[in-house]
């Protein structure tokens, strides 16, 4: 299994967009087992999953906080559909957050947890809160690879360039292997200028971008309001295509990693 976290400590960057619709193509498409793993305390991915009842249960009760957890992961892991599988998330992991700063180990939680299910799943999409904080620490600690949803404007280039001086110090002190995917152009209008000098300027920087870039479409949202993504709400969507083409790069990846 390769670990795979969809991280940027911006909110609103498309983070959970990207994770649901990749892992969606990747299972239905690419005929990979996917685990999304929802570790954002706002869940906005297991919303966006509105077919699921997690029972109250999520990462929480898995990765503890001060303590250890009292379930294995495998015990909260949910179906979708095929080949699609959740582990959710709840407002319990603010706790677990704010917890596993006095525990022993406390980067490699989710790298353990995820460790136990390595046997069952091709890829494990982990979907990070929009912060630099211990979960997207423990996130990056136990990937294989980063992917890093960004809005093309001035405004989220100087954070983009703060979380890229973070997957350093991750590499240097946690991860030396994290491999860099690529930066993700979301939201992206190839009519506003302030767009396209976004782009031109992080290309000039040597940044690594994705070729794929994704555009703004209303239905990427109303897609997450009712519980799909726009890969099957609206099959035909330029989005639905971008996404399975990103899709196309992250297997070509998985197949040669
Ligand atoms: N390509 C897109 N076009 C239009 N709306 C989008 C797109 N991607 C995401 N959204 C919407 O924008 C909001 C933020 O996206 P989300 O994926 O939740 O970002 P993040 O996880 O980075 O905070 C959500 O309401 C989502 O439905
Ligand atoms: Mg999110």
């Amino acid at each position: 299994m390769k670990t795979v976290a969809i991280a940027n400590q911006k909110g609103g960057t498309g983070k959970s967009a990207t994770t649901h619709a990749l892992g969606a193509v990747l299972a239905a498409e690419h005929q990979r087992r996917v685990l999304m793993v929802d570790i954002d305390p706002q869940s906005s991915l297991t919303e966006a999953c509105a077919s699921v009842d997690t029972s109250g249960v999520s990462l929480a009760e898995v990765l503890g906080g001060a303590t250890p957890g009292t379930l294995t992961l495998k015990k909260i892991i949910l179906e979708l559909s095929d080949n699609l599988y959740l582990a959710p998330a709840d407002l319990a992991l603010a706790a677990t957050e704010l917890g596993l700063v006095s525990r022993m180990g406390r980067e490699n939680v989710l790298k353990k947890a995820l460790a136990s299910v390595a046997g069952i799943f091709d890829v494990a999409l982990v979907d990070c809160p929009p912060s630099l904080s211990l979960l997207t620490v423990n996130a990056l600690t136990a990937a294989d690879a980063v992917l890093i949803p960004t809005q093309p404007q001035a405004v989220d280039l100087r954070g983009l360039r703060l979380f890229l001086s973070t997957l350093d110090n991750i590499r240097q002190e946690l991860n030396p292997e994290l491999h860099t995917l690529g930066i993700l152009p979301t939201f992206f209008d190839s009519r506003l200028t302030h767009h396209k000098e976004a782009i031109g300027a992080m290309e000039r920087a040597g940044l690594p971008l994705m070729n794929v870039r994704i555009g703004r479409s209303v239905r990427v949202a109303e897609a997450a309001a009712n519980g799909e993504t726009v890969v099957t709400f609206e099959p035909k969507n330029p989005q639905a295509q971008a996404y399975r083409e990103l899709a196309e790069e992250i297997n070509q990846w998985l197949s040669n990693n």
